[in-house]
């Protein structure tokens, strides 16, 4: 790394384009196996809020890995690197005013630990979109899972690489017991007092 670098301070407070877009800058994280739904109800979260007023963009793993995080695969090391990168971007995002919705696997509680450090805990609301690995399988939306199981994915999440759930995540939803007009009311709830001025 270049040791001829400073970094310049910004000269446009972060609460200036809070109140001009009134909101608060917050990234909802969420976190979730493969087919749990994380995908689907972002889109549902960012309809709802674009709709009442806020500026929320997502930001998902799949269409990520197209672009910025293109040629990182699965290991522990590419998605400590995918993760790290993302949760950057967020953090500029957040300082820019903004909401961000992120759809990630991030599987472990040490990559999520890094997201939080890297954005600030009381930026960082993490949302574990739950769904047992069965139903995830029996959906199997991408025939990922039948893939996984011929040995065909090296590494693939609730299969042959873990998946551990938050301790203490900021809501968790339930996608196997409730639909998704339910599981959005619920995050809607919990998300709104946190990014009101
Ligand atoms: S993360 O673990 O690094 O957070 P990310 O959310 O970016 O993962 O990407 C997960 C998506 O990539 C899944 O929804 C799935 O479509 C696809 N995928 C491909 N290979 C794997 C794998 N080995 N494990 C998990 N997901 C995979």
């Amino acid at each position: 790394m270049s040791t001829n670098l400073f970094k310049v301070d910004t000269f446009m407070p972060r609460g200036d384009r809070e109140q001009k877009l009134k909101q608060r800058g917050r990234v909802i994280w969420m976190t979730g196996l493969s087919g749990s739904g994380k995908t689907t109800l972002a889109h549902a979260l960012e309809r709802a809020l674009f709709n009442s007023g806020h500026i929320v963009y997502v930001l998902d793993g799949d269409n990520i890995r197209h672009g910025l995080n293109k040629g990182l695969g699965f290991s522990e090391q590419d998605r400590l690197e995918n993760i790290r990168r993302i949760a950057e971007v967020s953090k500029l995002m957040v300082d820019a005013g903004l909401i961000t919705i992120n759809c990630f696997v991030s599987p472990t509680e040490a990559l999520r630990t890094l997201a939080r450090t890297i954005i600030g805990a009381e930026d960082f609301l993490e949302v574990h979109v739950h769904c047992p690995l069965d139903v995830c399988e029996a959906r199997d939306v991408k025939g990922l899972y039948a893939k996984a199981r011929r040995g065909e994915i090296p590494d693939f999440t609730g299969i042959s690489s873990p998946y551990e759930a938050p301790q203490s995540a900021f809501v968790t939803v339930d996608t196997s017991k409730y639909d998704i007009a339910f599981c959005l009311k619920q995050l809607l709830n919990a998300i709104e007092p946190r990014i009101t001025l």
